[in-house]
């Protein structure tokens, strides 16, 4: 059987940090939570995947990560890119900065 062997060795320094990421959007039948208190830790050179029903707001969850959610989008919680809360960064370009490091599959 083949053993997975992580390309970089797992440091154990947490890069990405996502802490109860609430995502609601506004639609005209009413509000659609799509995520609803999600917590993960990612360390470096970990691979995390995300597993869940269809609907379940795994493609969200990474959306918001990434900074990329549409404008009827609203966040709550704590996403943490090397000490920093890009949820709270002013600038999207501070946040594009920040989430670039980051390679992320979306299906
Ligand atoms: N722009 C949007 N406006 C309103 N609702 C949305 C929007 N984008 C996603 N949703 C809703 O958010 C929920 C989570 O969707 P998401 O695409 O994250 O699911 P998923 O887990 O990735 O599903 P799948 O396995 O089918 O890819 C779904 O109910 C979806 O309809
Ligand atoms: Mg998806």
């Amino acid at each position: 059987m083949a053993a997975a062997v992580p390309a970089v060795p797992i440091t154990g320094k947490t890069l990405l940090s996502v802490n109860d990421l609430v995502v609601e959007f506004r639609t005209r039948h009413g509000t659609v939570r799509a995520v609803n208190g999600v917590s993960f830790d990612l360390r470096a050179g970990e691979t995390i995947g995300l597993v869940g029903e269809s609907g379940s707001g795994k493609s969200v969850t990474s959306l918001a990560v990434l900074g990329l959610l549409p404008s009827n989008a609203t966040v709550r919680g704590r996403v943490v890119i090397d000490g920093k809360d890009v949820l709270r960064m002013p600038e999207s370009a501070d946040f594009a900065a920040a989430s670039s490091r980051w390679s992320c599959r979306i299906p």
